[in-house]
């Protein structure tokens, strides 16, 4: 089969980190006997340094018209100028929401052969395997007003957690349907105690459950979800919440894992199910880290178990997928390791060796 594909590296490790998990695709589709066209554009602090603006009308365009999105990261010292008209983060935030990508799929799974490269015990990081469902173009990164002003006893600023019931509704029918795939259990996370945008949260959400006879639905406030992710990690299955909840929870989870570097995201354009193809665009959770950049020492799996996620859910190629996540547990299984999920006795490799061993385990196979 045939797809066409965005790719925008980005800054900092972005260009280090896409590097690689293209290298794993053009072995995917050389394997199955794909063609997967690349079509490369700009985004962040790079697309200001070329055009002024952090997302062009044709890097939207090119987007638009691929089946799917691959990006690194944006973001850097360079452009962190609090007074800034523009800033790179934009870019990426106007491609959420113009793309409609109002699901953010965050993953965290641990590597049993990572449990030892965590702050945390074994026994209460073993086995976990849980999915944050986020939602993505509301909250308080999108809401009105938005805005700092002077008055005349200083200034002032305000950022609007607003959620519309449809918002509400369509990501947690997310939630739900992925509950059904998994453990049937849905947790949504909220603070109703103190939020008016979380009470209709939790409203929408006891609504939408009359629709999911068969998943059991728990509400759980955001501080106590903090709470539960270092205490027992193991009892999450599927957690839904909206955006700046998701965006500090995942950070906090990927603690679990060993490494921001280990966990993938999807942003999805609609409601994931088997068998449908959805637009869709993939990144890594992690930052671009500026000081990495370009020293072949970034560990590239999250953006490759990225595109195990693209390959899942936008091109609809279930093996595909499957093939590209075994081959990343295999060679951590032979002990290789790059810089931040080093432990004793363990290979110590840099990003491109980490990106050849991973593709050279998809051809293997
Ligand atoms: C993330 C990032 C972004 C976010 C930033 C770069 C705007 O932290 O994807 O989690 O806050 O959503
Ligand atoms: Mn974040």
């Amino acid at each position: 089969m045939k797809f066409s594909l965005a790719v925008l590296p980005g800054d900092g490790i972005g260009p280090d980190v896409t590097a690689e998990a293209l290298k794993v695709l053009r072995v995917v589709a050389e394997k199955f006997g794909h063609q997967f066209d690349f079509e490369y554009g700009l985004v962040g602090g790079i697309a200001i340094d070329h055009s002024g603006e952090a997302l062009t009308e044709d890097t939207l365009k090119m987007c638009q018209q691929a089946q799917a999105v691959l990006l690194g990261a944006v973001g850097g010292p360079k452009w962190d100028d609090p007074q800034a008209k523009v800033r790179p983060e934009d870019g990426l935030l106007a491609l959420r929401k113009s793309l409609g990508l109002f699901a953010n799929l965050r993953p965290v799974k641990v590597f049993p052969m990572l449990v030892n490269s965590t702050n945390l015990k074994p026994e209460v990081i073993e086995g976990v395997d849980f999915i944050f469902v986020r939602e993505l173009t509301g909250g308080l990164y999108f809401g009105e007003p938005k805005k700092q002003w002077r008055t005349p006893q200083g200034r002032r600023a305000v950022d609007s957690m607003a959620y519309s019931e449809q918002e509400i509704e369509r990501i947690v029918r997310v939630g739900f349907e992925l509950a059904r795939t998994r453990s049937k259990k849905l947790i949504s996370v909220d603070k109703a105690n103190v939020l008016e945008s979380s009470r209709l949260w939790r409203q929408v959400a006891v609504e939408v459950a009359e629709d999911y006879p068969d998943i059991e639905l728990e509400h759980m406030l955001v501080d106590a979800c903090a709470m539960r992710l270092i205490q027992n990690p193991k009892y999450l299955d599927v957690l839904v919440t909206e955006n700046t909840f998701g965006d500090i929870l995942t950070d906090e989870a990927s603690m679990l894992a060993g490494s921001m570097g280990m966990l993938p995201s999807a942003s999805l354009a609609g409601v994931p199910r088997e068998g449908v193809a959805i637009f869709g665009l993939y990144e890594p959770i992690h930052g671009s880290a500026p000081r990495h950049a370009g020293q072949n020492d970034s560990n590239p799996i999250a953006t490759i178990l990225s595109v195990a996620m693209m390959l899942r859910y936008s091109l609809d190629l279930p093996e595909e997928a499957g093939t590209v996540e075994k081959a990343v547990e295999e060679v951590l299984d032979e002990g290789y390791r790059t810089y931040d999920i080093m432990s004793e006795g363990k290979t110590k490799v840099g990003t491109r060796e980490m990106g050849e061993l991973i593709a050279r385990k998809v051809r293997g196979k």
